[in-house]
């Protein structure tokens, strides 16, 4: 048995901040950031709007795509770096508000490769016979973790939500997942602080994420150049018989260096980073929602999907839509 996409959502914040807002609150400008990382604007959740408030927007919109009653999951995973609260987890939330009772709900911390961790682990479920219908989601509030006064990070990130709906299927579905961390580099991209560390003053701007930059970067574009070889490997495909990449949308530059490796036109890249900027978790099943709902992925196309995040964490899934 297999799993396969059943629907897809995506939700975003109403607040658009685009690079020349960005202008007016650091030392930047619009050019340094559309030509070192692609972005051009973020989304931000407004003043109250929660990671929860987004997850339950995205996952409403991937069932109703699947065609199916929120009472008919039976599984919900959220990846996320920032939930609402410590607990009851974001999973847990979701599965509250969508009216479903008893059914396995938890949030997964693996940063930006959230969603692939969380499709992995979900397709295992479906797979085994354990869960019918599996509700997996990528959402994040980073707005809320990084320095609006540091230029080096605050430029990067925005908020939203992505969600698919696993079913069961005779033939792939999802092909392979393949899921790796490296907690060495741990302190290339981090947050400092956490409730059993505790925390130091928010006010002084020292609780926001932190990162070398150049230094991910380079880790980035080699790890992910590795896990697109073992994901062909795995299922003994060239690659030229991937129809469209999907890739983690933090840095345009990062894109095309592993549309590069895989010989891919960027016109067969989902390219998102420009308007949500890198939204973590959410980056990977919001760029696949927007092709989906425009058209450009079709039923039947083989789709590679990849993130890179703290950690470090990687992912990458290799599906027959
Ligand atoms: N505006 C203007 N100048 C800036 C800005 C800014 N926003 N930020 C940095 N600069 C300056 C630096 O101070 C530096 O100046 P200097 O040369 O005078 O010292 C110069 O620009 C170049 O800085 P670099 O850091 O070398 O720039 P780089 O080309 O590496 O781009 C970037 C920086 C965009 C952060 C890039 O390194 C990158 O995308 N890294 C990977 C990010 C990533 O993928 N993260 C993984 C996922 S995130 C997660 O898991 C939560």
């Amino acid at each position: 048995m297999f799993s396969r996409i059943a629907g897809t959502g995506r939700y975003l914040p109403e607040k658009v901040l685009t690079n020349f807002d960005l202008e007016k609150m650091v030392d930047t400008t619009d050019e340094w950031i559309r030509t070192r990382t692609g972005i051009e604007r973020r989304h931000i959740a407004a003043e109250g709007e929660t990671t929860a408030d987004l997850a339950e927007r995205a996952a409403r919109a991937a069932i109703d795509a699947a065609g199916i009653e929120p009472t008919d999951i039976d599984f919900i995973v959220v990846g996320t770096t920032t939930p609402d609260v410590v607990f009851p987890n974001v999973g847990c939330l979701i599965q509250e508000r969508l009216g479903i009772r008893g059914c396995t709900a938890f949030g997964l911390e693996a940063a930006c490769s959230g969603f692939m961790y969380a499709l992995g682990i979900a397709d295992k479920f479906v797979r085994s016979g354990e869960s019918k219908r599996a509700l997996v989601v990528g959402a994040e509030t980073l707005s809320r973790i990084v320095s609006w006064s540091d230029r080096d990070t605050c430029v990067l990130f925005g908020d939203g939500a992505g969600a698919v709906v696993l079913e069961p299927a005779d033939e792939a579905g999802i092909l392979s997942t393949h899921l790796h961390a490296d907690g060495h580099y741990g302190d290339l991209l981090f947050f400092p602080s956490g409730v059993s560390k505790g925390f130091n003053d928010l006010k002084s701007g020292k609780d926001f994420v932190q990162m070398k930059g150049n230094e991910v970067f380079k880790v980035a574009v080699k790890t992910l150049g590795r896990i697109v070889d073992e994901t062909l490997e795995k299922n003994s495909l060239d690659k030229s018989a991937i129809d469209w990449l999907i890739p983690h949308q933090a840095n345009i530059r990062i894109i095309q260096a592993t549309a590069r490796k895989l010989d891919m036109p960027m016109e067969r890249v989902v390219m998102t980073v420009q308007d949500h900027g890198n939204t973590s978790a959410a980056s990977v099943p919001m760029a696949l929602d927007v092709a989906v709902r425009d058209g450009r992925i079709r039923r039947g196309d083989m789709l590679l999907l990849e993130a890179f995040g703290g950690g470090f964490t990687w992912g990458s899934a290799l599906i027959r839509y």
